[in-house]
């Protein structure tokens, strides 16, 4: 495995090479974060905080209305929910027309950018310090994630708007948050009105990605935690765009280097990445979050079941009852659910796609699509015609 990626770093930034240096230029929106993209392109901007049962401060940005029009209370909300380690700026950063944030807005719908805890602008807690009480504020994963964050959106966003139900569109962990949230306080399938799962992740059995290594370092990634007590995982850094706008800009002689990479963590795609952008993305990704979730994903893996965290027999039995942890019943998640995958993703494969898709009570639409990775599903330059025009389509008939 590491022959390969080193040899995939080592093909890429030499296709890259061989193709020609263009001039370096950046695009004009690189460098801002959420509210400048927002604001950059005529969008209104506006945050929220809602506090969880369990004490996490989080932040929900909102674009209530798109460019050429007003808000009011008629338009139906959809929240979205990004990936491991991602925030709210990854629904915006291709741009209007480009992405689904800005897409949703213009067609018509009340749109809002949730942050899970312990990401850059969700990074706190009533009475626990992140920096201080490491342990405790650290180990959760997508479980509390669902159990706690996306209730607390879903609430919040329902009480806002005066509406019954919403749309929900979460990619990668934002659908696996939602998975554990739907089959284990099932209530919440009344406030649905239909679910997009984007590179949805529920069975991990024949993941081949990053999170693997979780899976084979697993005792001395445990060791390393308790020693270090650096529970947190790739905290966002100020200058990580300024980085990125030297490294990874157009014309860029290091520019290969960061398609690599881009490859080595979504899965390999050239059709679909649009390397003007990078120095955009990598200024709001990553945004932090905690190792618990890849240890979670790295269990998954191991065990080749979709279920809670396993604390280890002894404290299993304290808190769920039983030595094993629980299993997520994917028949509990009775709203109408739609899957979209690539047939280029490294986390999300088809075979467990597939499992999913069988096991979930409610199936309203799956689509297998081909050339595109787990990443260009919602930032691929064919994402706005292949993907989202028909995820407008499903919207448009609950
Ligand atoms: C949201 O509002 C708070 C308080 O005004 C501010 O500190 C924070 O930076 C805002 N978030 C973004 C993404 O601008
Ligand atoms: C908004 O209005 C401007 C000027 O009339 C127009 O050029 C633009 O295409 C409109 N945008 C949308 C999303 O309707
Ligand atoms: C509210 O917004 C929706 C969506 O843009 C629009 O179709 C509707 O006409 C608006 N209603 C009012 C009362 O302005
Ligand atoms: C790639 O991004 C640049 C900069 O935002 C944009 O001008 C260009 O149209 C994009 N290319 C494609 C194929 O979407």
């Amino acid at each position: 495995m590491l022959a390969k990626t080193i040899f995939l770093i080592y093909f890429v930034a030499f296709v890259n090479g061989y193709e020609g240096l263009e001039e370096r230029s950046l695009p004009s929106d690189s460098g801002l974060d959420v509210r400048g993209l927002i604001e950059h392109y005529g969008y209104p901007f506006e945050n929220y905080t809602v506090q969880t049962e369990d004490g996490y401060i989080l932040e929900i940005d909102r674009i209530p209305y798109g460019r050429n029009s007003s808000g009011n209370n008629t338009r139906p909300p959809v929240l979205l929910v990004p990936g491991y380690f991602c925030s709210s700026a990854d629904w915006v950063n291709m741009g209007p027309e480009k992405s689904l944030g800005f897409i949703l807005a213009d067609k018509g719908y009340d749109v809002w950018l949730g942050n899970y805890r312990g990401t850059r602008w969700s990074r706190k807690h009533a009475w626990l310090n992140p920096d201080i009480n490491r342990k405790a504020y650290w180990t959760y994963s997508f479980q509390q994630i669902g159990e706690y964050d996306l209730p607390a959106f879903i609430d919040h966003i329902l009480t806002m708007t005066n509406q019954e139900k919403l749309f929900y569109i979460g990619h990668a962990q934002g659908t696996t948050s939602y998975f554990a949230l739907t089959s284990t306080r099932t209530q919440y399938n009344d406030k649905i009105r239909l679910s997009i799962n984007l590179s949805p992740i529920a069975y991990c059995s024949h993941m081949t990605s990053f999170l693997n290594l979780f899976a084979i370092f697993k005792i001395p990634i445990e060791i390393y935690l308790s020693l270090t007590q650096n529970y947190e995982f790739l905290r966002y850094q100020p200058y990580q765009g300024t980085i990125a706008e030297i490294f990874c800009q157009d014309g860029a002689v290091t520019q290969g280097l960061c398609v690599a990479g881009y490859y080595l963590l979504g899965g390999y795609s050239p059709d679909q990445i649009n390397k003007t952008r990078l120095p955009v993305i990598l200024t709001n990704t990553p945004a932090g979050t905690s190792n618990r979730q890849g240890q979670h994903y790295g269990q998954l893996i191991l065990t080749k079941k979709f279920q809670k965290y396993d604390y280890g027999i002894v404290e299993n039995l304290k808190i769920y009852g039983q030595p094993t942890p629980p299993q997520y019943d994917l028949s509990k998640i009775t709203a109408p659910l739609g899957l979209y995958v690539g047939d280029r993703d490294i986390y999300a494969k088809k075979e467990d796609t597939d499992q999913t898709a069988a096991e979930v009570s409610n199936l309203a639409v799956y689509r297998y699509i081909k050339g595109f990775s787990h990443l260009d599903v919602i930032w691929g330059i064919d994402a706005p015609s292949v993907v989202f025009n028909d995820i407008l389509e499903q919207m448009g008939q609950y």
